[in-house]
């Protein structure tokens, strides 16, 4: 096994028998938690970032992943990050929420007109405002990653929210994908990710949201049968860094991680599209249906939330429109 002692002593001798000083060699490692699986596009886009953050600092900086929640769920990674324990972890925005109220606009339904203006908000002014909005959390966001559209799953057809009454719905822990389940008629259960699997299996809920990629490799396909393609949300994933292990890089080994993350969130766009595709079939082949509900009851469903928005929390709102105006 590679330690982090066995990287420094063998960069350490290097530097030491090239005659050059050892202090400049001095490797950083970063501990980046989350909780999917190798084979989640994700896991390779961040994979190669590591690959390229490598190169750029010539060894200096290395980040080593742990996936599939090894170090804990999402919500226990980011505060094990808080702590000093760890210095990275690949969220979501919705998970994000409890931690900067600015990552609800993502959560919030049929916001995006489509994928072109996803990607403009996400990748524009908005997006790096919302990536800076957490530093007095004691992180900040290095980028986005493309995470498709989620839809709901469960063992029928939901073609519109009347499918929904009465069902409990596993959402994350989001005050805001709590209120769109309820505007719905759907019951909303926060459950950690992998507690999802036996939740679903057991009944303890009858149903969950998420995108196709996810949806497969957490084999949730085994036991919901029908996918009702409604794409709800678009929310992204976020990688987020402690501003401790943050500023610990010199400014030309922050600028190589953020060149790399812009690079592997690029990247990330065409793994997504494959991704899709492939576990979209691989999803048919184990016996799921893939429904196409008709959107309109679903978006004139969730209207309220946008109209209650804007009497209780006006700068939401307002944040919110900005996206609307993105053209
Ligand atoms: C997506 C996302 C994860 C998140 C998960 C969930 O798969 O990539 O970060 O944990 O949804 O529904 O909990």
């Amino acid at each position: 096994m590679i330690t982090r002692k066995s990287i420094i002593c063998t960069v350490v001798g290097a530097a030491l028998s090239f005659g050059m000083a050892a202090s400049s060699y001095a490797a950083t490692t970063l501990k980046l938690s989350h909780n999917h699986p190798r084979d989640h596009a994700v896991h390779k886009a961040m994979d190669f970032m590591a690959k390229e953050v490598k190169d750029l600092t010539h060894g200096e900086v290395r980040i080593r992943i742990y996936p599939d929640a090894q170090l804990g769920t999402q919500r226990e990674s980011m505060e094990l990050m808080q702590n000093g324990a760890l210095d990275m972890v690949k969220s979501n925005a919705a998970e994000l929420e409890a931690f900067s109220p600015d990552y609800s606009a993502f959560n919030l339904p049929y916001l995006f007109r489509d994928k072109e203006h996803y990607y403009k908000v996400i990748g524009g002014e908005i997006g790096k405002e919302i990536l800076e909005s957490s530093r007095k959390s004691g992180f900040i966001g290095v980028t986005y990653f493309d995470a498709g559209a989620r839809s709901f799953y469960t063992s029928k057809p939901i073609n519109s929210p009347a499918d929904l009454q009465g069902l409990k719905v596993r959402v994350q822990p989001s005050p805001t994908a709590i209120a769109m389940v309820k505007s719905l008629g759907g019951n909303p259960t926060p459950l950690a990710y992998g507690e999802l699997y036996t939740a679903l299996q057991q009944g303890v809920v009858d149903a969950a949201e998420n995108n196709i990629p996810s949806f497969s490799l957490s084999r949730h396909s085994e036991v919901s049968k029908f996918f009702s393609l409604d794409e709800h949300t678009m929310v992204p994933d976020v990688l987020v860094i402690s501003t401790k292990s943050y500023d610990k890089l010199t400014p030309d080994q922050q600028a190589a991680l953020m060149k790399a993350a812009k690079d592997s969130s690029e990247y990330m766009k065409k793994l997504w599209a494959e991704s899709e595709a492939k576990e979209t079939e691989k999803a048919e082949k184990m016996g799921v249906t893939f429904v196409h509900p008709d959107k309109a009851s679903f978006v004139a469903a969730v209207q309220p939330m946008y109209q209650e928005l804007s009497k209780t929390n006006p700068e939401l709102s307002a944040l919110v429109e900005r996206i609307k105006n993105v053209k």
